[in-house]
């Protein structure tokens, strides 16, 4: 005799896929691609692809972060990428808030650990944190039950920006692995750069990073990446041009004469376009300051990605908020699709 209603077909292999996931990630948060394994980075991607099907739909609805909990914590300002995890989040059925450091209570004195725990606390699963300082994310995951994704630390990582580069890359070039990448601009403030070098040269691109000796980090040539000072010279017979936001909110001293001269000597052009393959795309994190990093023809040129980039973030997003909740959930699935095998073995057909 049936003991309990049996999950549908669909309901089980929702369930084994989260299990499978959950058992190729090693932790339940996501903090920096430098923590990442190719493999992980792999079923990232595979992940982020489904999820863009998914986006395709007419619905564009999942329910799979139905019952789960997201805040969205920015303590910096930001548009894509919060707005992006917001979308994400609704695209999986996932229950969302958001809130940005003016409006929290930071600005009446609260440290950083009382208000994360104090959004923690409202049932949260997943925690989405940008913050001026590095490292903030880090000290929160070490303290939370919550899972804390990081958008973005300071001068330290933005990983789900070079996720979604990658993602765009696979979409153009077809695979990572041999491309040569230029990653042109302000390399000393780029959590960007950060994460690009460390994701790219793990799955196998070549990654050369050009910019102003003023604005080169001295622990860049321990990075694994070629260091360049001349753009142009990064950009011969590059598959992948791209531009770095110039930070001026956190330079604390002008690093280069004037605008124009950054422009003329490191600005992305028509002649690093010349240089590089005839194939190359065009990229930018965003927001790009139009005439610094590039000047509105190449950011809107026919081989710039920057806009499918954008598209990129909300399928990446998903997928690092599904498969960190299936990381969450793994024990309780693994449990409960033992106790379905249990319980479909005595059912009388
Ligand atoms: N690329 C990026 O992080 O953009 P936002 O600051 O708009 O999120």
């Amino acid at each position: 005799m049936a003991r309990i209603k049996p999950l549908t077909t669909a309901e089980r292999s929702a369930l084994r896929t989260e299990v499978e996931a959950a058992k190729q990630l090693s932790s339940h948060h996501l903090l920096g691609m430098q923590d990442l394994k190719p493999e992980e980075i792999k079923l990232i991607m595979d992940t982020a692809f489904m999820m863009k099907n998914i986006l395709s739909i007419r619905t564009k609805k999942t329910a799979h972060l139905q019952g789960r909990s997201v805040i969205t914590f920015f303590a910096e300002n930001s548009t894509r990428t919060r707005l992006s995890f917001d979308m994400a989040c609704k695209y999986l059925g996932a229950t969302t808030s958001s809130i940005g450091a003016s409006d929290a209570s930071l600005k009446k004195g609260e440290n950083l650990y009382d208000t994360a725990k104090t959004l923690e606390m409202m049932s949260t699963d997943i925690l989405v944190v940008r913050h001026p300082q590095s490292g903030a994310p880090h000290y929160l995951a070490s303290r939370m039950d919550a899972s804390v994704v990081n958008a973005g630390d300071g001068m330290n990582e933005h990983p789900t920006q070079a996720l979604l580069d990658m993602m765009t890359m696979i979409e153009y070039k077809g695979a990572i692995k041999g491309l040569k990448v230029a990653i042109a601009g302000d390399a000393m403030h780029s959590r960007v750069m950060r994460s690009n070098v460390w994701a790219l040269s793990k799955v196998g691109a070549e990654v050369r990073v050009a910019a102003p000796p003023t604005m080169t980090p001295r622990y860049l040539d321990q990075m694994p990446c070629i260091v360049c000072h001349d753009v142009r010279e990064a950009c011969e017979e590059v598959d992948v041009i791209m531009g770095l936001r110039v930070q001026l909110e956190r330079q604390r001293s002008a690093l280069f004469p004037s605008i124009n001269e950054y422009a003329h000597f490191f600005g992305i052009d028509a002649e690093c376009l010349e240089l590089a393959r005839p194939d190359a795309i065009i990229m930018h994190p965003g927001p790009c300051n139009h005439g610094v990093e590039m000047p509105t023809y190449i950011h809107e040129h026919e081989r710039s990605v920057i806009h499918e980039q954008v598209a990129n973030g909300v399928a990446v997003r998903m997928a690092v908020l599904f498969l960190l909740n299936a990381k969450r959930n793994a024990k309780r699935a693994e449990l409960e699709l033992l106790e379905i095998q249990s319980d479909t073995d005595q059912i009388d057909y």
